[in-house]
């Protein structure tokens, strides 16, 4: 088989960038603390379902959570459910060789927390009815995972940037949504997680901008237009996501704010120099940022009148 110029590309730039990785892995193993999935779960709370058991079946009334919360857990936990998939995309990213492929094998272990220990809030504190929620996640793990540039390393490097920064700020607002101390604290644990995983991936996208600066920014601008969060293939979605956005849990201005900003600006991308397509590629993306931007605050603006008119109807 013939290797492309595009792969060629690509395995000598993880050549390179190897040390970093392991330098990465290292200092992550060296802050990410041990924890406990079960002794974030108020297990007193629990009571047998119908079924084998022969207990209560699940009705809405189990629940004071609110329907933004609901909806919001629902999402963060099939988003997490669907790991095999993402650990197949990432695997093919990074392979399974050296710091690379021992990174992949950790990443994998410690995202498998997050699944294990929001099923476990929601089925014992009766929050969402676990036979729907059980349907959602066959459905949604039998959708696979197919990442949208497929193993390209800096695309893919660069979109988990993103993407762990993205569940970052999406579970820590859905515990504080959720009204709930027990599930606030909870979430900010499993937002700590994506917070460190966050870092690995940004500090090698910047170690990358110094090896391939242009090759590394036109990646960037590629991911940051077509972005869409891991959990895009749920069945419903759209409508989900109308209602995260609605309750300011995750939102055009979060992403634009919270997300994209804060590694672009770690990255330096607007103020090093670039040449041919990647000064290209620097300047689409500062026009797309400015859209999006732009677009942010009128979703704000339409949300502010939306919700006067809701509380001048109220009062
Ligand atoms: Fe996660
Ligand atoms: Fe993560």
């Amino acid at each position: 088989m013939s290797v492309t110029p595009e792969e060629k590309f690509q395995t000598g730039l993880m050549l390179e960038l190897e040390q970093v990785a392991e330098k990465e892995l290292n200092r992550h193993l060296s802050t990410a603390d041990e924890w406990f999935p079960h002794q974030y779960v108020p297990w007193a709370q629990g009571r047998d379902f119908d079924g084998p058991l022969g207990g209560d079946g699940w009705t809405p009334e189990d629940s004071t959570l609110s329907e933004v919360a609901r909806e919001s857990l629902i999402v963060n936990l099939l988003t997490e459910d669907n790991l095999p998939g993402y650990h197949r995309a990432i695997a093919n990213v990074f392979g399974n060789e050296g710091a690379w492929g021992t990174w992949v094998n950790r990443w994998t272990a410690e995202e498998n927390r997050h699944g294990i220990v929001i099923r476990d809030y929601l089925t014992v504190t009766r929050a969402v009815d676990p036979i729907a929620l059980e349907r959602a996640r066959m459905k949604h793990m039998q959708l696979g995972y197919e990442a949208a540039h497929g193993t390209a390393f800096l695309h893919g490097n660069a979109y988990v940037s993103f993407q762990e920064l993205a569940t970052r700020v999406a579970h820590r607002n859905t515990g504080k949504a959720s009204g709930d101390p027990v599930c606030e604290q909870m979430l900010t644990r499993v937002a700590k997680d994506e917070n460190l995983h966050m870092i690995f991936y940004r500090n090698l996208m910047g170690a990358a901008l110094e090896v391939a600066p242009n090759e590394t920014m036109r990646a960037i601008t590629e991911v940051v237009k077509a972005f869409q969060m891991p959990g895009y293939g749920i069945e419903g979605f759209l409508r989900k996501s109308v209602i995260i956005a609605n309750a300011g849990i995750y939102d055009l201005r979060l992403h634009h704010d919270d997300v994209l900003t804060p590694c672009l600006r770690k990255w330096g991308v607007f103020e090093r120099t670039f040449t041919g397509d990647g000064a290209k590629a620097r300047d689409e993306l500062a026009e797309f940022m400015e859209q999006l931007d732009a677009a942010a605050t009128k979703f704000e603006t339409r949300r502010e009148e939306r919700r006067a008119r809701v509380a001048a109807r109220k009062g």
